[in-house]
Parts: C-alpha cells; structure tokens; sequence
C-alpha cells in the first residue's frame, strides 16, 4: 500500500502502538463504540463492513452487541491492522480484516448489508474521497444502510475551536462544511439523518441507499 493512500491513525505512525489508550483518553473508549453499533440493527446472519477500522473498536463492539452477524474491517495500515488481528484473536471473536484502502473496495457490488465507519473519512486523503465514498454505495446492498460517525459541521463554540485547530493537523476542515452529508446527498442516499453526536464535534450520520 502507498503511503498516499491514506494517513495513519493519529497521522504520525509511531503513536499506532498506543492508539486505544489515546482514544480512550480523549473519550473515544468502549462506551462511544458501543453508542456506534446502537444505531445499527442489524439482523442475524446479516453482513457488515467496517471502514478504515484500525484497531477493530467498532468492529469488535458490534460483533459483542450482535454475535450473529458477519463482521470485515477493512484498512491500508498494516500496521494498525496487526494491533487488530491480536485483539480479536485474545478475544476470540470472529471478524475477518483486509488491508485495503476505502477507494478499492475488493468487494462485488451489493455485497454488505451494512457499511459502518468510525473517524477513518477525515483521514481519506482529499483525492480518494469522493472515489471512497463511491465504493462504500457500491457495495451495499440495496436498501443497505450506511452510518458514518466523524467530525461533523461543530455544535458550539468549543466544538469550533477543537475542530478548527485539529483541521490545522488531519483533514477536518472539509468534515467542518458538511462534507459527510453533502457526499451522501450527491450520491443519491435516501433518509440521511444525523441520529448523534459527542461534545457537539462528532457527528454519527446514518442514511440508506
Ligand atoms: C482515527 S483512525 C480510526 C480507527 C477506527 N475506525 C476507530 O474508530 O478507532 C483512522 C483510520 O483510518 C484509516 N484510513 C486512512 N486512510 C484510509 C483510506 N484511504 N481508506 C480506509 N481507511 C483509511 C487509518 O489507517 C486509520 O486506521
């Protein structure tokens, strides 16, 4: 995988092997993932993909809430995905990992009954968004739902401030416009909803093709 595919989680590399205590201190522990696979209701048997999944949090979390479904997490960091691949293996949980970036879903059309993805878009170089967006439609099944969880347009003015000066580090300034929404719009999803938020700066949008 090239580097310009994608920016590692934390956009420096060698903060990956501490990325879940990070994120967990800045308030993105179990609870947020949990809160993430609530607005899902997945059936039994039912596929969901996981994009830009890192260290499988969500993964992982969805696949406790509902143990039935079929669960790949899908990442261009090899890196990350090893801290992934051991996680699920201590846990035993059954969740099937792919490096691959979002832009080139190695996947048929219609594939996932869910496509999910949690703080991965704003680190989707500028380039390939518009193309990861694509793919993530593509391979829903119709009727499939998506749910987006990221930096959204801020609630209040502390939301601004943290939101402007991370924009400055990672690509949060186009998540700032509207971009999550507005790409989904432009590709034709139906019922875009924002159905959540966290400290007025994340923004968990669900909508259904
Ligand atoms: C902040 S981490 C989020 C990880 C995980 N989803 C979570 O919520 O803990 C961002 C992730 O996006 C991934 N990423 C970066 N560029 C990507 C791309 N082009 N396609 C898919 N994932 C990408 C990174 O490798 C990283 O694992």
């Amino acid at each position: 995988m090239k580097r310009k595919d994608y920016t590692q989680a934390l956009t420096l590399g060698f903060f990956t092997g501490w990325y879940d205590s990070i994120v967990n201190l800045m308030g993105f522990g179990k609870r947020y993932y949990a809160k993430a696979a609530d607005y899902i209701q997945p059936g039994d048997r039912d596929s969901i993909l996981d994009v830009g999944t890192g260290t499988a949090n969500l993964a992982i979390a969805i696949r406790q809430k509902y143990p039935r479904v079929k669960v790949t997490g899908i990442d261009p960091d090899k890196e990350i995905l090893e801290i992934a691949k051991k996680k699920i293996k201590k846990e035993k949980f059954d969740i099937e990992l792919i490096n691959t970036p979002a832009q080139k879903l190695p996947f048929p059309s219609e594939s996932f009954d869910f496509v999910v993805s949690s703080l991965a878009i704003h680190h989707i170089p500028k380039s390939f968004k518009k193309e990861s967006f694509s793919e993530m439609k593509r391979v829903l099944k119709r009727n499939g739902v998506i749910l987006i969880v990221d930096f959204g347009i801020p609630k209040n003015f502390f939301a601004d401030i943290i939101s402007f000066i991370l924009s400055l580090l990672e690509d949060v300034g186009p998540n700032r416009k509207g971009l999550i929404p507005n790409a989904l719009n432009d590709l034709g999803f139906k019922d875009i909803k924002e159905v959540g938020n966290k400290f007025g700066l994340i923004s968990f949008y669900k909508a259904r093709k």
